[in-house]
């Protein structure tokens, strides 16, 4: 087991690079490996942590090849729509919700049949939302209780095209629908009753377009945790370079300035339909909002450190219309209300969301119940908590931010990382 050791205080300054958008990598990993006009194309800046690697092994397990060609970058094969083989094995896709949700996609209109599954926290996770359109195109998906993984993916089903209307703001069910109608009779129709990212989408234009080489940028939800950070550590001045803001996920950046936040987009640049920028954060004195409810879609992975800028804000930040926070790697409205209660913030817990009263951190221990982004978020707490924190359970933190440790400390963070269970 890891854990994080944070003391407290540090100020945020100089300039960091976050790893490349983990929703940009998947969709290059599975789309580039189907669709690329040439027979190999290339992905710089991909992020390689565990759960972009879960969806490299899988299709490498259906005889994708790949070749690391240099630190950033990976050469991949295009096998072509219907170049994938059968797998030797299931395929596990470990704690990676955007990995099976995608892959399902592609492997329920496969010739061959196929299991997929994940971790203990991934099969607890969700799947009728997005079995259940699947099936309205004609897939044969058997899951366990009709629900969750492991999902046994019957082959050789023609799929027809679907009309269908997202009942939630779910990119991960819209581009399952839009990989698997690649292989359908007829065009579906997705209509979004709320807009959610929209990096299919723009993925399925540039490999369209014929584009062989894929620069992925710096992911939004890597750097949230220093916007947030460099926000609320006094003094602070940092600059984050190549982040992507994707109009479809610069939530945070909207909501945080509406709290008073002070975040300059600056360089914006475009590669392959994406917008990248750089961000000068520096430190500012937040008040508490109401989130509008339709800035929530567009920053739902960030909320978890939102929730840590309003417990450094003057009044209450309320947040609603964010239920899908119960169905993500934890239960991120309990443990997220759990550790921030322990760390010596007033909380009200919501159905749909919190309600958080600024105040003092104090510090100790927190539980991040292995969720990636819940331990990245107390770990930033530590900038502005009155003694050092202790996140337990951190090793998850590889399944986005392989070196966030690294990074962190670069930044200004006193951080430490353990490797005994504290
Ligand atoms: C993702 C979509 C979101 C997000 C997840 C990544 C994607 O999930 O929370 O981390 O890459 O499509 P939902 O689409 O289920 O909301």
């Amino acid at each position: 087991m890891k854990a994080y050791i944070v003391a407290s205080g540090g100020v945020f300054r100089g300039t960091i690079r976050v790893p490349g958008d983990k929703s940009i990598t998947h969709r290059a990993l599975i789309m580039g490996a189907l669709i690329a006009k040439d027979p190999k194309f290339r992905l710089h800046n991909w992020l390689q942590s565990l759960d972009c690697i879960a969806t490299l092994n899988a299709l490498q397990a259906m005889g994708v090849e790949a070749e690391q060609i240099n630190e950033y970058s990976v050469e991949i094969s295009c096998v072509g729509l219907y170049g994938l083989q059968k797998p030797g094995k299931i395929l596990d896709v470990g704690n990676s919700g955007t990995a099976m949700r995608l892959l399902t996609g592609v492997l329920a209109a496969q010739k061959f049949s196929s299991v997929i599954t994940g971790d203990t926290s991934l099969r607890k996770r969700p799947m009728r939302r997005l079995i259940e359109p699947l099936m309205q195109m004609g897939a044969s998906i058997n899951a366990v209780d009709h629900q969750y993984a492991p999902l046994r993916i019957q082959g050789n089903q023609q799929l027809q095209s679907i009309n269908y209307e997202l009942p939630i703001p779910s990119a991960q069910i819209k581009s399952a629908i839009l990989l698997a109608d690649l292989y359908a009779c007829g065009n579906s129709t997705i209509t979004e009753l709320q807009v959610c990212r929209n990096h299919t989408e723009i993925m399925l234009h540039a490999l369209g377009r014929g584009s062989t080489d894929i620069f992925i940028p710096g992911d939004i939800s890597s750097a949230a945790f220093f916007i947030v950070g460099a926000t609320i550590a006094p003094n602070s001045h940092l600059t984050i370079k190549n982040v992507g803001i994707n109009p479809t996920r610069t939530g945070i950046i909207q909501i945080l300035r509406l709290m008073g936040a002070n975040i300059v987009i600056q360089h914006q640049r475009e590669s392959n339909g994406e917008l990248s920028a750089d961000l000068v954060v520096s430190y500012a004195r937040l008040k508490g909002i109401t989130v509008p409810i339709n800035l929530v879609p567009n920053a739902i992975d960030e909320l978890p450190v939102l929730l840590l800028a309003a417990a450094c804000a003057t009044g209450i930040t309320v947040i609603r219309g964010a239920e899908e926070l119960r169905y993500k790697e934890s239960d991120r409205i309990a443990v997220m209300a759990q550790g921030l209660t322990d760390l010596g913030i007033k909380v009200i817990v919501l159905a749909d969301g919190l309600a958080v009263e600024g105040g003092q951190i104090i510090g100790g221990k927190v539980e991040s119940a292995g969720d990636h982004r819940i331990a990245m978020t107390f770990a930033m707490a530590a900038l502005v908590a009155q003694q050092e924190i202790i996140i337990q359970d951190t090793h998850h933190v590889a399944t986005s931010f392989p070196n966030f440790a690294a990074v962190a400390e670069e930044a200004g963070l006193l951080i430490c990382e353990e490797s005994v269970y504290v």
